[in-house]
């Protein structure tokens, strides 16, 4: 009998040395919220998660060590929110912190909690890597063997959410008999948080190539020792010092379930771009295993049987931040119509931009609508400003011949320079609106606008009365009125720069595909 667990692994943003362990347990606790809305029942959360990855520096002043990132007590005053949330979310969770023993034995530790917030299980890092000694030349230090004794509790498994689970920190996953210890117990999910640098501290070695060696040794080990493995990263520049992120969950088949974006997209420049939203910059990563991934049958015990209610994600939008709704909902409304607006500027510039969240709603009267929020430095959209000026405006549609010049035209530009001009297309006057339609256009409603209604701090959505339609030659039939299939070859929009033909999917800037009609 299969059975269903629905896990995340948190992958936490960098953590500075500035930053307070109050600041990242408020950061642990929104993964925990957000993964318990995702349906998880256990979180992966990275090693030593409530600090920097100290041990990149050399200091001397142990007790201030000991002070600012050993955890004397588990849970303390400052990291009990994190248990008292997830017992009262019933999710249970796998955490890393540095431990300080009463007898003054330094680990770098982990701990399995279950959903009242006990402490079920605890593990002692191993396999401890990097130096005991200062490297004044190395562009950091990677001290592990100086802040921390070697493990003592052996590699253990717990019967954890009604699995045989097993717990391993960073470095241990390059060691074959990690696994196989474990394995020889039943494991059936390995859990495992990491803070790996992008730069290896001994030799040059290209990023890409640690992260193709993490990503080998995952899949390898799950499968050679058949259990689930989640292994959880901290991710993004701490203090400036980089590391790879690439959390992942990986099938007892050795398939990736699962995996973060990689280092690239976590880089600095797309970073500045975002808003500072926790979830951006920390987020989590959870999909559900496909149903032939499922927990292989319990080997030791005869369990319950499944729910399948269990199997579908619950979200409350209202709880999520603006950016994951906007992503939830483009991301599952696809492919959407693009409405391509054309309109003049009060000095006689041409402009249009695309908009996907358009459609037709109405027949009698004809009606469409489009929706805006505001350019990026909060001014409204061109095109909007335009449309209220006049009242009127032209919607133009989009098909392949014309894809790179929509995408192009989205682009930010002063209002001085027009988009018609950047694109080579051309501005011809229209019959019922003041505004110009785009002459390359598969066909092009002039609308004027029916009503407005603002929604929230900065949506607008226009509705249009289309008074005159434009088609190009060949796409209706001039008796029949029927949109020709073969002669209208429509784009349409999915999320970020991916596109679809009604045929195959792709991205601009870029050549379309040339696919086979079906
Ligand atoms: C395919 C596509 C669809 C878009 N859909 C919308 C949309 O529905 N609403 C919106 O406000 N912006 C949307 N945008 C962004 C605008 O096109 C973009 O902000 C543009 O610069 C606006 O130009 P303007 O200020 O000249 O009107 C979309 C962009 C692309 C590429």
């Amino acid at each position: 009998m299969a059975r269903h667990l629905k896990i995340a692994a948190a992958q936490l943003g960098p953590l500075h040395k500035a930053d307070s362990r109050a600041a990242a347990v408020k950061r642990l606790l929104n993964l925990l919220r957000e993964a318990h809305s995702m349906g998880a029942k256990f979180v992966v959360f990275p090693e030593l998660a409530f600090t920097t990855f100290f041990p990149r520096w050399w200091m001397e002043d142990q007790a201030e060590v000991d002070h600012r990132y050993f955890e004397a007590t588990m849970p303390s005053a400052e990291t009990r929110p994190l248990f008292d949330e997830a017992k009262r979310l019933g999710i249970g969770f796998y955490i890393g912190y540095a431990e300080l023993t009463p007898q003054g034995q330094r680990f770098n530790t982990a701990i399995l909690v279950g959903p009242d917030g006990s402490i079920v299980g605890k593990y002692r890092k191993v396999h401890l890597p990097g130096h005991a000694d200062h490297k004044p030349k190395a562009a950091f230090q990677h001290l592990e063997k100086k802040y921390f004794e070697v493990g003592d509790l052996g590699f253990r498994v717990w019967r954890y959410l009604g699995a045989i689970t097993g717990m391993l920190i960073c470095n241990d996953r390059r060691w074959p008999e990690a696994f196989r210890v474990l394995a020889l117990q039943g494991a059936e999910i390995v859990a495992l948080g990491f803070n790996t640098p992008s730069e290896n501290l001994h030799y040059p070695e290209p990023p890409a190539l640690r992260v193709h060696h993490h990503l080998i040794m995952a899949q390898s080990m799950a499968f050679q020792n058949a259990t689930w493995l989640i292994e959880t990263a901290k991710a993004g520049y701490e203090d400036g010092f980089r590391m790879f992120g690439h959390s992942v969950i990986v099938a007892p088949t050795g398939e990736i379930a699962a995996k973060s974006q990689t280092e690239e997209r976590g880089n600095l420049p797309q970073l500045r771009h975002r808003p500072r939203g926790e979830s951006e910059e920390h987020h989590v990563q959870f999909r559900r295993a496909p149903a032939s991934r499922a927990l292989p049958a319990d080997r030791r015990a005869d369990r319950g049987g499944s729910d399948a209610r269990e199997r579908l994600m619950e979200l409350e939008l209202a709880s999520l931040p603006h950016k994951e709704r906007y992503k939830l909902l483009i991301g599952l409304v696809i492919p959407r119509p693009i409405g391509w607006v054309s309109t003049w500027n009060e000095n006689g510039v041409a402009n249009c931009a695309p908009f996907s969240f358009f459609n037709c709603i109405s027949e009698d009267p004809p009606l469409c609508i489009l929706s805006f929020n505001n350019r990026t430095d909060g001014a409204m959209k061109h095109s909007l400003k335009n449309i209220h000026r006049t009242g009127e405006y032209v919607v133009n549609l989009v098909d392949e011949s014309t894809a790179n010049a929509m995408h192009i035209s989205s682009y930010e530009i002063p209002e001085t320079e027009s988009e018609f001009a950047k694109t080579g297309l051309t501005p011809v006057p229209g019959v019922r609106v003041k505004h110009p339609r785009i002459g390359e256009a598969a066909a092009a409603f002039e609308c004027k606008i029916e009503r407005s209604i603002k929604f929230g701090p900065e949506r607008e959505l226009v509705i249009g009365e289309i008074l005159h339609l434009h088609a190009r030659e060949g796409i209706v039939d001039p008796v029949t009125k029927r949109v020709s299939e073969e002669h209208y070859r429509p784009i349409g929009r999915l999320f970020g720069n991916r596109y679809c033909t009604t045929r195959q999917r792709f991205e601009l800037p870029g050549t379309l595909p040339h696919g086979q009609d079906s």
